[in-house]
């Protein structure tokens, strides 16, 4: 159990609230990651706060002027703001996600799959997809390098137990044999398995090679006979900034490669059309060998799985959505904008990055999209990093599991990018040189 977990049980043992907890009750806790971290740099990070997984420009988050300039009166009707959302969400916007799923990801058109469910968030998507697939005991697969909140859901809500495998390979890319090894691993002639490309905190997304070799290595784990479940979580899909990024969701590959292959799309509205503070999220299904009838069987499952949990989702947040998707006069210039922006930060910070080439204190790890780059502080802490930087240079970054340092460029300006990479390394040869 998670020490934290224990702290809390033992406060709370004198009172009358311990005998009731659940299992779960007693394994629950607030993680010191990324969150409680972020909350430290908001007090003391007063030159760069590159700690937090939005993209803001001066302070304010980015935001599509379709959907700012709709905050008015009488833009929507009450039914639209007020009323409760239709349970797996306004079927309008399930329909334009869809369709634009499809656009984004050529090879997912004429494959069967589910239409998305509107979830509350990303976050909401992954917790249903666990709750309903992923049981106490089983193991999921998931690379070394992770979005800190799946030990929450995975090994905390459900009590499945983390199988990990070093997410780089000896090239730098994408350990393709690492992960193949991992799954036939799993006991049993079931593997579940949680992948996600831009990948947080790394910031790395395979190449189209290697997004065939990993297609190739789930196939055959699957013709070996193991059955597969593959989630797939896109939360920054689109922001692949290289040419040789593959640009479509593993997802897509999936959908019709094997009949043992249980392929599940967790993506959302958040950063994918900048509504972070909305809540709407979305989980997608598909196999090679699903009828209409199992996924129709699949989305009731999951209705009843949302339905116990959040009831129904955020009402104006789709509305709106649904209103700058559909004919938006800004939509698509102000995606590209934010694309632009992000895209010019990715640059800076790679050649800042290469700049420091020769300096061995830290190992940049291999970073090519999405919000992110990391750096392993090499067998240092980089919780003692991190809070120097803090201390010392008001610079907030995070330390990811104490061997990891990872800055969100994301809500850094491009004017700043320099200096707080130039810090960085200033600070961790400072501490270790
Ligand atoms: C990798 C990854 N998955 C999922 C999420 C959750 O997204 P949401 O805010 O929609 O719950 C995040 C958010 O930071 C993330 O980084």
């Amino acid at each position: 159990m998670n020490i934290l977990a224990e702290e809390l049980n033992r406060t709370l043992s004198d009172s009358v609230a311990y005998g009731f907890l659940s299992p779960v009750g007693r394994r629950m806790y607030f993680p010191k990651g990324i969150v409680a971290q972020s909350d430290e740099a908001k007090e003391k990070a007063r030159r760069y706060n590159a700690t937090v997984g939005l993209a803001t420009s001066h302070g304010e988050p980015f935001y599509l002027e379709d959907i700012y300039s709709a905050f008015r009166e009488g833009e929507f009707k009450p039914s639209q703001i007020f009323s409760y959302a239709p349970g797996g969400g306004d079927r309008t916007l399930r329909a334009l996600w869809r369709d634009s799923m499809i656009a984004k990801n050529p090879s997912l058109k004429g494959k069967r799959m589910s239409l998305p469910l509107v979830t509350g968030g990303l976050t909401h998507a992954i917790s249903m997809a666990a709750m309903l697939f992923v049981s106490d005991g089983d193991e999921v697969v998931c690379p070394d390098l992770f979005w800190d909140n799946y030990d929450l859901i995975f090994s905390d809500l459900i009590g499945a137990r983390a199988v990990a495998f070093p997410f780089y390979g000896e090239d730098g890319g994408f350990n393709v044999s690492g992960m193949k090894e991992a799954l036939l691993s799993v006991k049993g002639d079931r593997a579940r398995i949680i992948l996600n490309f831009p990948n947080n905190p790394t910031g790395y997304t395979p190449s189209k090679d290697e997004m065939r070799r990993i297609v190739e290595a789930l196939v055959s784990v699957a013709d070996s006979g193991k059955k597969l479940l593959v989630l797939s979580d896109d939360a920054y899909f689109g922001l692949f900034f290289e040419d040789d990024t593959e640009k479509e969701s593993l997802f897509a590959y999936l959908a019709d490669a094997h009949d043992g292959i249980f392929a599940i799309k967790g993506d959302a509205a958040t950063k994918e059309e900048m509504v972070w503070g909305f809540r709407v999220g979305f989980l997608t299904y598909a196999s090679k060998g699903f009828t209409d009838a199992h996924l129709d069987a699949l989305t009731k499952k999951t209705l009843g799985a949302i339905r116990c949990t959040v009831s129904n989702c955020d009402r104006p947040g789709q509305s709106l959505i649904v209103k700058a998707m559909q004919g938006g006069d800004h939509y698509r210039v102000d995606k590209e904008r934010l694309f632009e922006e992000m895209r010019k930060r990715y640059l800076i910070v790679r050649s800042a990055v290469e700049r420091h080439s020769g300096d061995k204190v830290l190992t940049p790890y291999s970073f090519n999209s999405g919000y992110f780059m990391a750096f392993s502080t090499n067998g240092h802490d980089a919780e003692e990093l991190r809070t120097y930087l803090l201390d010392k240079y008001q610079i907030g970054a995070i330390n990811i599991m104490g061997r990891t340092l990872r800055l969100a460029y994301c809500s850094v300006e491009p004017e700043g990018l320099d200096e707080v990479v130039d810090t960085v390394y200033r600070a961790a040869g400072e501490l270790w040189n």
